[in-house]
C-alpha cells in the first residue's frame, strides 16, 4: 500500500494549487458577493485540461484518473467552491457519456466538454423527486425516431449554461416503472431555464429549474439503452460523490488554513490565542478529521481507477467528508469569534458554502442508507 501520490498526481496537485491560490481565492469573496458565475475559471481549468479528467484523450480528455481528480478538485475547491462544483459536474457528464454513451456520442460532446466549449449538467431531481430518485414523474414518450418529453426538474448544476444536460425521464410505467437517460441542448423546442437560485452558498454557481413542454429528443440522444437510466444515474452518482467529498476537504482545509493563520496572529489575555488549549483542540480536531476524510475520498477513487466495487467507499467517504468538513468549517468560525460571524474573512463564507454538501448528489442519510444496506448485503455489489 502506497501513501504518495505519484509524480504526475503530484504535478497536477502543485500546479492547482497555485492556480487555485493565486488566481481563484483572491476573487472569490467577490464572487460569491455578486452571485456572479466565475467563467474565466472554467476557462482556466479547461486550458489546463481539468475538465475531462476522466475522459481518454483520443476523446480531447487528459485521462488523468479519479485520484488526480479528487486531488485537483479539493484544491480548486480551496481556492473558490463555486469553481468547484462547475468543475465536478462538468467531469461527471464527460465520464457518464463515455461510458454509456455511443460513439458517436462521444465523439459529439466530450472533446467540446473537456475543452471547456461546452458544460455540462445533470437532471434528475424534481419538486416532488429528491432523495426519492426513482419517484421521478417526467415522462419521455417515443414519437417515431424522437421522444417527447414532458416535466420539470429542479436545483440543476451548470442547468443555464450546459450545453450538453443529461436528463432522467420514465419511458414506461406498467408493467414495471423503467427510466431512460437523454442528452438534452439548449435550442431543442420545448426545452426552458428557469429563474437562478437564491442560494445560502456556493453563490456564483448556476442553479436552475429546467422544464420540458413536448420537448422533442431524437433518439439518437438516448444514453445507453432504454430503460437503463437508473442505474446509470446511480452509477454517475457514486462517481459524483467522491467528487463531493473532495470538495468537501478542500473547503473546509481553506477553513482550516484561515483559522490557524488567525489563531497565531489574534492577541488575548496578552497572548496569541494559538497558545490556548481550546483553540489548540479546535485546530487539532479539524486536522485529525480533514486527514481522514482526504483518505477515504482517495480510497474510493483508487477503487475505482482500480475497476473495483466503489459504490459503498464512495457514500463512506461523502458522509464523512461533507459532515466532518462542516464541523471543521464550524470550529473555524468559533476561532474567528465575532469577525468570523462579518464578510471581512473567508471563513464564514466556507461555513456556507460546505452546507450543501452534506445535501446534494444524495444526503448523509441517503448515505448511510446505501452503506447500511451493504453491510446487511441487500445493496449492491
Ligand atoms: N450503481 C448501479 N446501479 C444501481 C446502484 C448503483 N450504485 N444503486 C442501485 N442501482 C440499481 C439497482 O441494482 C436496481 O436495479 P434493478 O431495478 O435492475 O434491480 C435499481 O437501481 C434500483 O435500486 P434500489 O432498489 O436500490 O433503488 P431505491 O429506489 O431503493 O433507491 C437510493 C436507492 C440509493 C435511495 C437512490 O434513490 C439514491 O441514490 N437517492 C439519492 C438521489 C441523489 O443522490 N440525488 C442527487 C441529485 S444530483 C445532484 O445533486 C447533482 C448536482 O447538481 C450537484
Amino acid at each position: 500500500m502506497r501513501f504518495e501520490a505519484s509524480e504526475e498526481q503530484a504535478q497536477i496537485r502543485d500546479m492547482v494549487r497555485s492556480l487555485a491560490r493565486k488566481e481563484f481565492a483572491p476573487k472569490a469573496a467577490q464572487i460569491d458577493e455578486e452571485g456572479r458565475y466565475p467563467e474565466e475559471n472554467l476557462k482556466r481549468l479547461a486550458e489546463l485540461g481539468l475538465l475531462g479528467m476522466l475522459v481518454p484523450a483520443s476523446h480531447g480528455g487528459s485521462e488523468t484518473g479519479t485520484v488526480a481528480y479528487a486531488i485537483a478538485l479539493a484544491e480548486v475547491a480551496g481556492g473558490c467552491a463555486s469553481t468547484a462544483v462547475g468543475m465536478a459536474v462538468t467531469n461527471m457528464v464527460g465520464e457518464g457519456i463515455h461510458r454509456f454513451g455511443s460513439e458517436e456520442q462521444r465523439s459529439r460532446f466530450l472533446p467540446a466538454l473537456a475543452s471547456g466549449t461546452v458544460t455540462g449538467a445533470f437532471a434528475l431531481t424534481e419538486p416532488s423527486a429528491g432523495s426519492d430518485a426513482f419517484g421521478i414523474s417526467t415522462v419521455a414518450l417515443r414519437d417515431g425516431d424522437a421522444y417527447v418529453l414532458n416535466g420539470s426538474k429542479v436545483f440543476i448544476t451548470n442547468g443555464s449554461r450546459a450545453g450538453v444536460t443529461i436528463v432522467m425521464a420514465v419511458t414506461e410505467k406498467e408493467p414495471k416503472k423503467r427510466i431512460s437517460a437523454f442528452l438534452v441542448l439548449p435550442g431543442m423546442p420545448g426545452f426552458s431555464v428557469g429563474k437562478p437560485e437564491h442560494k445560502m452558498g456556493l453563490k456564483g454557481s448556476d442553479t436552475v429549474s429546467l422544464s420540458f413542454g413536448d420537448c422533442r429528443v431524437p433518439k439518437r440522444n438516448l444514453l445507453g439503452a432504454e430503460g437503463e437510466g437508473f442505474p446509470i444515474a446511480m452509477t454517475i452518482l457514486d462517481g459524483g460523490r467522491i467528487g463531493i467529498a473532495s470538495q468537501s476537504v478542500g473547503i473546509a482545509r481553506a477553513a482550516l488554513d484561515a483559522a490557524t493563520s488567525y489563531a497565531r496572529e489574534r492577541r488575548q489575555f496578552g497572548e496569541p490565542i494559538a497558545s490556548f488549549q481550546a483553540i489548540q483542540g479546535m485546530l487539532a480536531d479539524s486536522a485529525t478529521e480533514l486527514d481522514a476524510a482526504e483518505l477515504l475520498a482517495l480510497r474510493a477513487a483508487y477503487r475505482k481507477d482500480a475497476g473495483a466495487p466503489f459504490t459503498r467507499e464512495a457514500s463512506v467517504a461523502k458522509v464523512f467528508a461533507s459532515e466532518a468538513a462542516y464541523r471543521a468549517c464550524h470550529r473555524s468560525v468559533q476561532i474567528f469569534g465575532g469577525y468570523g460571524y462579518i464578510r471581512e474573512y473567508p471563513v464564514e463564507r466556507h461555513l456556507r458554502d460546505i452546507k450543501v454538501t452534506s445535501i446534494y448528489e444524495g444526503t448523509s442519510e441517503i448515505q448511510r442508507i446505501i452503506i447500511a444496506r451493504n453491510l446487511l448485503g441487500q445493496g449492491r455489489r
